[in-house]
């Protein structure tokens, strides 16, 4: 704990020297943007290397080139999280490329394919949606901690794991299709608190960041497709989330929020959630 924060002419949120990887650091193809490609465009603002991940090999290469053409530092992995060996890939390559990992950003998500008519989905898509939401996460985090104990000092990285507040209410509808995407959120929140304590001793700090309803390509299209209703419909059932009339979030909310968790202003901060849901949770 050397930093002196008190100090006038210390740069805040600075990454300079950290290599950051953000997992869902693509986007889904749509128009707007993307929680993971904001976060990751702005940890190269604040001077980390960005270590852009996602399924998605056209959305994470265009993430990629908005990040060079500011002029920071960042480079493409095409990998499925719900394969461990992937997973493992990922890390192998930041490791290999960049020699360290100081931050992790999960920031993946995904609603499997259901029958909206039988409210049913097949086991496959089920265990498929949990593997991405949930299983993914463990693999991540657990891989990110090895690479993390490597680094010199008493705080070697930093852990963001993006939740949802489906995972705590649900007020936009509900049925089997959204199901693998709160459970696996659920299951995102408790990997947080776990491996929080478990990588404690080693330095590495693990936090959630608890999104409400934020602008994305993701929750716009997906609102659409899980309850059968149109763009304003689902703008309409966001809104209508956020009981103190604070409307949605932006992806830039989110992204400021990972970076204070990924800095070292948050080093005296684990295992916590960070909610960013206009008061979604507070009043409902
Ligand atoms: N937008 C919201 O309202 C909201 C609310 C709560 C939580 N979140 C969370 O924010 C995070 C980002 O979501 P977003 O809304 O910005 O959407 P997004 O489409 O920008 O991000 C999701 C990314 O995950 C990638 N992905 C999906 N399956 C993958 C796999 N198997 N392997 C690797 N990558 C995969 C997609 O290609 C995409 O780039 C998610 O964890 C989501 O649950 C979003």
């Amino acid at each position: 704990m050397s930093i002196d924060f008190g100090q006038k002419e210390r740069t805040a949120f600075d990454l300079s020297g950290k290599v950051v990887v953000v997992v869902g650091a693509g986007q889904s193809p749509g128009p707007g943007m993307g929680n993971g490609r904001a976060i990751s465009m702005l940890a190269a603002r604040h001077g980390a290397e960005v270590v852009a991940v996602d399924l998605n090999p056209a959305a994470v290469k265009e993430t990629v080139e908005l990040i060079v053409a500011e002029g920071g530092k960042a480079y493409a992995v095409e990998a499925d999280v719900a394969d461990k060996d992937d997973c493992q890939r990922i890390f192998d390559t930041a490791m290999a490329t960049s020699g360290r990992v100081d931050g992790m950003v999960y920031s993946v998500a995904t609603n499997p394919p259901f029958d909206f008519e039988t409210n049913s989905m097949t086991v496959e898509n089920f265990n498929y949606g949990l593997n991405v939401n949930m299983l993914g996460c463990y693999h991540c985090n657990l891989f990110a901690a090895q690479c993390m104990t490597k680094n010199p000092g008493d705080s070697t990285g930093s852990i963001v794991n993006i939740s949802s507040i489906a995972s705590m209410k649900n007020e936009i509808g509900m049925n089997i299709g959204l199901m693998p995407y709160a459970l696996g959120k659920c299951g995102l929140n408790q990997i947080t608190e776990i491996a929080a304590v478990q990588y404690a001793g080693d330095g590495i700090r693990v936090n959630t960041l608890m999104l409400g309803p934020i602008d994305s390509v993701l929750a716009n299209r997906d609102t659409q497709e899980l309850f059968g209703v149109d763009a304003d419909e689902a703008t309409e059932r966001h809104n209508e989330v956020v009981k103190l009339k604070m409307g949605r979030g932006t992806v830039w909310e989110s992204a400021y929020a990972a970076l204070y968790l990924l800095s070292d202003e948050s080093r005296f901060m684990t295992g916590q959630q960070l909610r960013l849901d206009g008061g979604a949770t507070l009043v409902r």
